[in-house]
């Protein structure tokens, strides 16, 4: 691209060295710098880019935009000062892509449980609509059917324009991206032109980031913020009415809110729920009538996930009708309340529930159909807010056999990991076992015919983090090999 074009986005500025023609390439990584592309020094939580500019011009960058002098030549190189890089990046790098998520319709969820899971649902209706779609979030970045894999539930600036531009360049018209807390506290989403968001729930989570819930809850709620105030071009903001944050929520966008809930009298409405082993059946009341709808997906919090997915999609212009008789086929979420076969009389469900709440909602699903006991497996992740462990394991309580674990402990040790989560244990009936895998065959071990077990935290993970190292670990696996062993006779 012209590179005087490009630096037409940024008003104020100060330029030292001569302006290239072209720009190849927009990088903030200097070891992905290529000849001719213009380098953009942003400060991450270990290192500073600024560091880097050197490094950049000799891998062949043309242009460095910096938020100071660098002691550095400008014969090679062009230096641009702006006041944050940080912000600067947003407008270069949209303008560098041509504003891709213009182009498409973008859905965006965010809340602290359920963004996965909805955000898959909407990728999987799209799709039986016969739909182009793609999807980012949490497992990984698809691209219409061809997977990728991504570091963070929403990735940095750079990492997002490009997978819109690379979205349009396959044709797709639809992109869903998962919406963290994190993504939106540090402006990786600025210059995303949303069209359809959506909130799940609040509860705690991230707080060793956040600090309080009223600062949790508005970095969620720049979602509704910042979608602007051009009412000719129409948005929507699904939201869930049975949350405390729906009316805050609510009053911080002028777009046209669609609400859902099972409690109040909310647009979409969720009646008559009935829970079995393998499916969840409900009456739902929307502003197209009244249907029956029949999910793969367990329990009451799937319930409110489902009508977010269905919400999302109506705004889209779908059918209630059409969009209720898709669900049907549709399955879990790898990971998410996802039944395991075995070869044993057990039920065995693979989950990712690592917060309080959805502790409770997990253990709540399996509760209607529970004929023996309930053996909940849990553990959470070292060097991470640990001010939530012990009331994971009060709501982990609500099983009637608790093992205490460790998801990823990285640099922490298991006991200050399992002290901490023991605290919150309302019962005598729970085992503490850092090893995760030994812990998971410990509840193989342990369980009767009959008994319901939940693995919890892992969900579709297939590894353990321990130190900075990754480890292959599945608590699948080891259940189905252990449970066909212990019930082999
Ligand atoms: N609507 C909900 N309300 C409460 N708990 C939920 C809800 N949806 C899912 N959960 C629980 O949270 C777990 C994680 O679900 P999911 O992966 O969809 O959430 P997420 O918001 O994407 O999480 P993360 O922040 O880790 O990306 C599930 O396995 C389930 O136990
Ligand atoms: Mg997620």
């Amino acid at each position: 691209m012209n590179a005087n074009d490009l630096l037409s986005a940024l008003k104020v500025k100060k330029i030292f060295g001569e302006i290239p023609e072209q720009i190849s390439a927009i990088h903030v990584d200097s070891r992905k710098v290529e000849n001719g592309s213009m380098f953009i020094c942003t400060r991450g939580y270990t290192v500073d880019g600024h560091d880097f500019a050197q490094d950049a011009i000799n891998k062949g960058a043309t242009v460095i935009v910096s938020e100071k002098e660098l002691d550095i030549s400008t014969e090679n190189a062009t230096i641009v000062i702006v006041k944050d890089t940080y912000k600067a990046l947003a407008q270069l790098v949209t303008k560098f892509y041509d504003y891709p998520s213009n182009k498409l319709q973008v859905f965006g969820v965010t809340g602290t449980n359920g963004k996965t899971t909805v955000s898959n649902l909407i990728y999987a209706i799209m799709k039986k609509l016969n739909e182009k779609c793609a999807l980012s979030g949490t497992i990984g970045f698809n691209l219409d059917g061809e997977f990728f894999q991504s570091d963070n539930t929403t990735c940095d600036t750079l990492t997002t324009q490009k997978m819109l531009q690379q979205a349009i360049d396959k044709g797709i018209d639809n992109f869903v991206l998962e919406v963290s807390s994190h993504g939106l506290s540090l402006g990786r989403l600025w210059g995303v032109n949303f069209d359809i968001v959506a909130f799940t729930n609040l509860s705690h989570d991230h707080l060793d980031y956040h600090q309080t819930m009223e600062h949790y809850g508005y970095a969620k709620g720049l979602l509704f913020s910042q979608l602007g105030q051009d009412l000719t071009d129409p948005k929507y903001v699904i939201l869930n009415q049975d949350d405390d944050w729906y009316h805050r929520y609510c009053s911080m966008t002028s777009h046209e809110v669609i609400s859902y809930g099972i409690e109040s009298n909310a647009d979409f409405k969720a009646e008559n729920i009935q829970f079995y082993n393998d499916h969840t059946t409900f009456t739902l009341h929307s502003p197209e009538g009244s249907f029956e709808v029949h999910t793969k997906l367990l329990g009451q919090f799937n319930v409110y996930n489902v009508m977010t997915a269905i919400a999302c999609i109506f705004a889209r212009g779908i059918n209630v009708e059409e969009i209720v008789s898709i669900i049907r086929d549709i399955p879990p979420v790898n990971g998410r309340m996802e039944k395991v076969e075995v070869q044993a009389p057990l039920s065995i469900y693979i989950d990712y529930a690592h917060t309080a709440d959805a502790i409770e909602k997990a253990i709540q699903s399996v509760m209607p159909f529970k004929k023996n006991r309930i053996i909940f497996l849990v553990g959470t992740g070292g060097n991470r807010d640990k001010s939530k462990r012990p009331s994971m394991a009060a709501k982990a309580s609500l099983a009637d056999y608790v093992i205490l674990t460790t998801d990823d402990p990285r640099y922490e040790e298991y006991d200050s990991i399992l002290k901490d989560l023991e605290q919150g244990m309302k019962h005598s009936q729970y085992a503490l076992i850092g090893d995760r895998e030994k812990a998971v065959e410990h509840a193989i071990e342990i369980s009767e015919p009959g008994d319901i077990i939940i693995f919890a935290g892992k969900g579709h993970e297939d590894y353990q983090i321990i130190e900075n190292k990754k480890y292959p670990h599945s608590d699948r696996e080891i259940a189905i090999e252990k449970s066909k062993i212990k019930f082999r006779s």
